[in-house]
């Protein structure tokens, strides 16, 4: 419950703080003062299972030690140096070629999401043969808020996006497909007319997609969606950049989701799974690409804060700890147990229309019937709402919850989560009856 020392200081904040926050956060009213682990406690002392791992940026956990004493010990060395520079960045660069694909093997480091995808853009347009001046995106996508990514975005942020110069594929959403066909019989038509945008339009410098929809409510692709769209891209000239903002660092149990869903990109963004919160994103790139001529100009991948070193102790404390303890394996055992018990859930609360994943990323969509699938964000709502009363929070959005633990949570929070997820779609069905 949002006790009375929350509610004051919402109040207190509420006099100037401008509106526009998340609807996790509008709806949750909750004021969290530390996390340890997967345990998020309040400011009144309620503590809740975090299966939203911060925005899906806590993969070790909240405070991982480690990184607490990287960044601790980084904090009283140094803190900026513009672009210079340190030991660790060498290290960093290091352990990112050990992690990603051999190909992606160049690195240029930034702060968030949307200002690597901005870089990933300005690559695009500076390597383009003249006349390749238009992107390509999927129906669905979400890569930002800044005015390049919002070329991109078709997904409704509540206000009219930048659509004009990108071509916009349709993207693999199999429980909603727009050509109301059904897999395998579809033949996966979807990818069909992408690859057709892709062939019949000469100008299209890259195609900019997230390898599995994750903004939208974790959309996956069926078998062969990415294998042919990524052919056609090679056969016609189109970079293939794979947005992994969110996928990145392993949620989905490879470190890149491309690895398992046969993409081989020419640019890859990486943000959240990076820094274990700190802000902190890496684009990664084809040397052919991102040491080509017209990105070798001064300047071209610095700004304040890319490359800061606060950003690249955490990173490296982050991803060394990933790599170490093996976390890639624990995501796809956990994974397995986790998708059988959303399939239970599925099977005994009709308000699930869908449950789909990948890793230890899910999305379940809500309904108001399962036969016309009109969508029930109020559902959607009521349970999230309910579920962080029980102490679970999940992520948000529209009609849809996801599920994005951190990597680290042991075999009985997975299993005391769910629990509480069971009880609170129970509950809200027994309410709304
Ligand atoms: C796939 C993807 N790209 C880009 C972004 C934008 O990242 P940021 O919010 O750090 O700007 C997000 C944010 O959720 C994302 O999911």
């Amino acid at each position: 419950m949002t006790g009375s020392r929350q509610r004051d200081l919402l109040t207190r904040e509420a006099a100037h703080l401008a509106p526009g926050a998340s609807e996790e956060a509008a709806v949750g009213e909750r004021v969290f003062t530390s996390g340890v682990g997967t345990v998020l406690t309040d400011a009144d002392g309620n503590r809740y299972l975090d299966f939203a791992a911060g925005t899906l940026t806590q993969s070790l956990g909240h405070c991982h030690p480690e990184v607490v004493a990287a960044l601790t010990e980084q904090a009283r060395r140094l803190w900026n140096v513009h672009d210079f520079a340190t030991a660790d960045r060498a290290e960093l660069c290091e352990l990112l070629a050990a992690l990603l694909p051999a190909e992606l093997d160049t690195y240029a480091y930034f702060s968030t999401g949307a200002e690597v995808v901005e870089a990933a853009l300005r690559a695009v347009a500076a390597v383009a043969p003249p006349g390749r001046n238009r992107l390509g995106a999927l129906r669905y996508g979400f890569h930002g808020k800044t005015q390049g990514a919002r070329l991109l975005v078709h997904w409704d942020i509540g206000y009219q996006s930048l659509a004009g110069n990108s071509v916009l594929g349709y993207s693999p959403y199999c429980y909603r497909c727009p050509l109301e066909l059904t897999y395998p019989s579809c033949g996966v038509r979807c990818a069909d007319l992408v690859r057709k945008h892709i062939a019949d339009k000469p100008n299209i410098s890259a195609l900019v997609f997230e390898p599995v929809l994750g903004a939208a409510g974790v959309i996956v692709p069926p078998p062969g969606y990415w294998e042919r769209i990524g052919a056609a891209c090679r056969a016609n000239g189109v970079l293939l950049v794979a947005d992994e903002v969110l996928t990145g660092g392993g949620r989905t149990g490879t470190f890149l989701a491309s690895e398992q869903l046969g993409i081989e990109p020419d640019l890859v963004t990486l943000a959240k799974g990076m820094a274990s919160g700190f802000p902190f994103a890496v684009l990664a790139g084809r040397r052919e690409v991102l040491r080509h001529p017209e990105i070798d100009r001064a300047g071209s991948t610095a700004s304040t804060f890319a490359s800061n070193p606060l950003g690249i102790a955490a990173a490296l404390a982050t991803l060394t700890v990933l790599r170490r303890d093996q976390l890639l394996t624990q995501v796809r055992v956990l994974g397995d147990v986790l998708a059988a018990r959303l399939a239970t859930l599925h099977d005994r609360h009709p308000m699930l229309g869908d449950v789909r994943g990948l890793g230890l990323l899910w999305g379940l969509e809500f309904v108001r019937d399962r036969t016309t699938r009109t969508p029930a964000p109020e559902l959607a709502r009521a349970v999230y709402r309910r579920a962080l009363d029980l102490g679970l929070r999940t992520a948000l959005g529209g009609n849809i919850l996801r599920l994005a633990p951190p990597f680290t949570l042991d075999a009985a929070e997975l299993d005391q989560g769910l629990d509480l997820l069971d009880q609170a779609l129970t509950e809200t069905a027994e309410v709304t009856r």
